[in-house]
């Protein structure tokens, strides 16, 4: 009986660990830094209080389980810099940065071994 009911615990809390798992949080700290590093965030429509891109109310932001895809930010009139450590987001597949107003110098993408395309024309970077 002992036993048993130590089995119902750990799959409880299993559970509780799957239905309360979000974004990694080192990606949505790469994502915070994407969005502080813009003049006109907004735009974006990233909602302020949510540390969970991947979930349901992140625009322009796609995920592989809880590690973000892909960030398809075109043709958006954004304005700013990139986080110089973008490449932290380690499973990037898709960056889609193109037609928008970034300036500075462009963030390495060493590291990314997922990546399958990277649009950054019609942009100011350095
Ligand atoms: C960019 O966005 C503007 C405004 O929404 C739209 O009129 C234009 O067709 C878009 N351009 C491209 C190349 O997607």
């Amino acid at each position: 009986m002992r036993k048993h009911h130590k089995k119902l615990v750990l799959a409880l809390l299993s559970l509780v660990a799957v239905v309360f798992s979000a974004t990694d949080p080192n990606d949505f700290a790469i994502l915070q830094a994407f969005r502080g590093g813009l003049e006109n965030p907004e735009l974006l429509e990233w909602p302020a209080n949510d540390d969970d891109p991947c979930g349901q109310s992140w625009k322009h932001v796609f995920c592989s389980g809880l590690r973000v895809a892909q960030i398809q930010v075109q043709n958006m009139s954004l304005k700013g810099v990139l986080p110089q450590n973008l490449n932290q987001l380690t499973k990037l597949q898709r960056l889609g940065l193109q037609k928008n107003q970034f300036t500075g110098a462009l963030p390495s993408l060493s590291g990314l071994s997922e990546l399958q395309s990277v649009y950054l024309d019609a942009n100011q970077f350095d």
